[in-house]
């Protein structure tokens, strides 16, 4: 057994599958519910195996880390990682939430050579998740008022997650990424709208008629319940001001969401 593996959790998801690749040279072992490694968040007798031999790991709670009681499962999995010599862990956060800082706080006490990777909303909400089938059908409707977001690239996520797990630069920091600028949802449809050169209009909703919408469209009643908390909990304009920290950690700029959809619609995401 080497002692390079990294662990990667959530390792077929958007961000999990992004860092696994760009820590190729490492030996990744990539973890889902399924596949030859099984490790569930949710069942701390599949962690061993997942953590056996590796000298790192990437930590990307699956469905949110903002989610009552994650904190426990967090707390007892940091030990166990510790216990069995894993000491370079990246946790996967998000930007404003309280129940994410709590995960945040627990990962960076018992790990000093921890880097916590606090992100805004991700750009590819919008093509890769939840709001794909909003943007097919030309209507965003989403709880979001006119608040404005810093939504951010998930290749930019995943470039700096794989530098802090591959480099001791970024050891006991707490790494905050936005995109470059801040867009109403209004403007993000706009520029859906021209990268994909159809209408997208943008609708907000009220929490109950966005949830009773996405199970419409087939997500499932849970997911579209814990969307609507979020969008509740953070999207309240406490999270709009930028950071310049992708371009400071990358040396080059973030990537902006007119890009994002540009490239996106490039690669056929809404074909
Ligand atoms: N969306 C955003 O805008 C945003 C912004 C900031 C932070 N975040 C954070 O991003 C994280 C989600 O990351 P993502 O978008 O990369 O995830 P994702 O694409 O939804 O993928 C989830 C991954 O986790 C696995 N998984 C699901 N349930 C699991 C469980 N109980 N135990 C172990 N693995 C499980 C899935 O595979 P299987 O189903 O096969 O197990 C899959 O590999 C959340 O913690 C969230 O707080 C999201």
């Amino acid at each position: 057994m080497t002692t390079s593996t990294i662990l990667i959790t959530g390792g077929t998801g958007r961000t999990g599958r992004r860092v696994a690749d760009r820590v190729a040279g490492h030996n990744p072992r990539i973890t889902s519910r399924s596949g030859p490694t099984p490790f569930d968040w949710d069942d701390p007798d599949t962690w061993d195996a997942a953590l056996d031999g590796c000298s790192a790991a990437y930590l990307c709670y699956s469905p949110d880390l903002a989610l009552p009681g994650v904190d426990d499962i967090i707390k007892r999995f940091v030990s166990r990682a510790g216990a069995l010599g894993v000491d370079r862990l990246v946790l996967l956060s998000g930007r404003g939430e309280d129940g994410a800082r709590a995960c945040e706080d627990i990962v960076l006490a018992a790990t000093p050579t921890a880097t916590v990777v606090r992100c805004s909303w991700f750009q590819e909400n919008f093509s890769e998740h939840f709001l794909r089938g909003s943007v097919l059908a030309g209507r965003i409707a989403v709880p979001a008022g006119d608040v404005r977001e810093p939504f951010v690239s998930l290749d930019d996520v995943a470039d700096i997650a794989a530098l802090a797990l591959t480099s001791g630069g970024y050891d006991g920091q707490v790494l905050e990424l936005t995109g470059p600028q801040s867009i109403t949802f209004t403007e993000a449809a706009d520029q859906l709208s021209r990268a994909i050169d159809r209408p997208i209009s943008y609708e907000s909703v009220d929490g109950e008629t966005f949830v009773l919408e996405q199970v419409a469209a087939g997500v499932h009643p849970d997911e579209a319940g814990a969307l609507a908390w979020l969008f509740d909990e953070v999207l309240d304009g406490r999270n709009v001001a930028t950071t310049s920290t992708i371009e400071q950690v990358l040396g080059r700029p973030a990537r902006s969401f007119a890009d994002y959809a540009r490239s996106a619609a490039a690669a056929g995401a809404w074909s």
